[in-house]
């Protein structure tokens, strides 16, 4: 499929793009000047490339032409644009090549999130069968009791007046979430000592984006400490995967129905592994509880992390979700599906948050066969940068759009959620998302409901920081409590 800039209904307010009258090549776009050989590099930081790329698609528009040394990128900012690219996979594009070849330099398997073709449409359609809402509300019981598990660290914490490294805390609670929902396993890092495997997921988590952002292969020439670290750390994770699989199979093995009945994720893809399922093996088993690992941890508790914090700078909107979890949800114990879908207003400051601090600010594709993307001739093999924020904080768009104002989410907001697209679009759309929200509505129910948020601070007292470890974090936040009595 061949995409075009369509008009976007008015009502989102989308200039119409003419039809094009001839095809551009990529090298005739607008784009930052830069230097022989390396290009733009020296324009850019790495921790930061997100909001270089932005700044740029406001100077040269919604699509322009980058170099980052050897590496030519097609940006687009555009979301109509975008989401027909990301509409168009597995067949017309793919995810970025570079990330799936430093991901088996470094020894793991590609997972959902890695996988192309026909492999990733059975990993999908098998992560999908694990994912509905249906498996997620039969596991609402064990995310209460985990997220009672946050509520008593923090408890502590507020009692002795210290302050909390929020997203320490926050990762904790969802790497014991995704744990429990996916591989049947309480791993129980919330009641945990300080080497958990949240550490290690760190660091292999920014190692991996160091390399895949890299320009040049340099670890296979010289290794830095930092290398070093990386390895201890991704030998440490991949330890931790083969105790979940070797749990799940020991479960399989006492009991055999498991393997008509998978209770979960892990389960169900031992259960196909197996049965020689086509597309399944036991390496597959081991990346995608990987991928799980990583692609539900750091977002999620990122989310979280960024929501507190707007929340925090925001009393009225604060004050406002407050009053909806008290009323709503008075005991976290008594939290049922129906109430936590009760809770609109809640709801609206996670979209709200997302649009303004989306954790995935731009996703990478490559296009899989000679195409056109709007009136640009794109060879097969380009590497399509898509800027995920730049609509979604436009006053084209978005009313007042810097502001944090979560009502605008509340009524219809169709219209928002096709320019402000948190979870990605199309067939490759985050399939964690249901659970995602469900883990941010019972965390700030438990904290909303029980705690006051006295501080919620950064390192030097200013704006939280953005800063990209593959997916983009506040940075250092910290936050003190102080007990609702009962
Ligand atoms: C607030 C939390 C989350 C955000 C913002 C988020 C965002 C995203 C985004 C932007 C993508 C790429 C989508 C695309 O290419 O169109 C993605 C993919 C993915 N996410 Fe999430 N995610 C979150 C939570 C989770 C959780 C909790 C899990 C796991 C349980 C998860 C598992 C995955 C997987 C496996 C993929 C790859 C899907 C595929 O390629 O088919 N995510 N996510």
């Amino acid at each position: 499929m061949d995409v075009h800039a369509e008009p976007s209904p008015p009502a989102a307010g989308l200039a119409s793009a003419a039809a094009p009258q001839r095809l551009r090549s990529i090298e005739e776009l607008p784009g930052p000047r830069g230097w022989p050989l390396v290009g733009n590099l020296p324009q850019v930081r790495m921790a930061r490339i997100h909001q270089d790329m932005e700044r740029w698609s406001r100077q040269y528009g919604p699509l322009f032409r980058v170099r980052l040394g050897p590496t030519r990128l097609l940006v687009v900012a555009d979301h109509v644009i975008v989401n027909a690219l990301l509409r168009d996979r597995p067949d017309g594009f793919r995810r970025s090549s570079r990330l799936r070849e430093v991901g088996i330099e470094m020894g793991g398997t590609p997972g959902l999130f890695s996988a192309e073709g026909d492999a990733w449409r059975q990993q999908r359609r098998m992560v999908m069968a694990s994912f509905t809402p249906g498996h997620i509300r039969a596991f609402l019981p064990q995310l209460r009791a985990v997220t009672s598990r946050l509520q008593e660290r923090w408890r502590k914490a507020a009692q002795a007046g210290v302050w909390i490294d929020l997203q320490a805390d926050l990762k904790r609670f969802t790497v014991d979430a995704i744990a429990g929902l996916a591989f049947g396993t309480e791993v129980n890092t919330l009641e945990s000592g300080d080497d958990v495997i949240q550490r290690h997921l760190d660091i292999v988590l920014s190692g991996l984006y160091r390399r895949v952002m890299s320009p040049l292969p340099y670890w296979r020439w010289i290794r830095l400490p930092a290398d070093r670290q990386l390895e201890r750390s991704n030998a440490a994770v991949r330890k931790a995967i083969e105790g979940f699989v070797a749990a799940a199979r020991d479960r399989m093995q006492a009991d055999p129905t498991l393997h008509e009945h998978p209770r979960n994720l892990l389960e169900a893809m031992l259960a196909a592994a197996d049965a020689g399922d086509a597309g399944v093996d036991d390496r597959d088993v081991a990346g995608n509880v990987s991928t799980m690992l990583f692609a539900g941890e750091d977002t999620t508790a990122n989310t979280l992390a960024w929501l507190i914090w707007l929340l925090h700078r925001h009393p009225d909107a604060l004050g406002r979700a407050q009053l909806e979890v008290r009323e709503a949800v008075p005991d976290l114990a008594a939290l049922t599906l129906e109430r936590v879908e009760a809770l609109h207003y809640l709801d609206a400051c996670a979209s709200e948050a997302m649009r303004l601090k989306p954790v995935a600010p731009f996703l990478g594709i490559e296009a899989l066969r000679d195409t056109t993307i709007a009136d640009i001739r794109v060879p097969a093999r380009t590497l399509v940068w898509c800027v995920m924020r730049r609509d979604s904080v436009d006053d084209r768009y978005f009313q007042n759009a810097a502001a944090f104002e979560p009502a605008r989410w509340l009524g219809d907001a169709a219209a928002a959620k096709r320019i402000a697209m948190p979870f990605g679009s199309g067939p490759r759309i985050c399939p964690g998302r249901y659970l995602a929200l469900l883990e941010i509505k019972l965390a700030m129910t438990m904290l909303l409901g029980n705690f006051e948020v006295i501080a919620v601070d950064t390192p030097d007292g200013g704006e939280a920081r953005e800063v990209m470890h593959f997916t983009m974090n506040p940075v250092g936040l910290r936050m003190r409590l102080r007990e609702r009595p009962n």
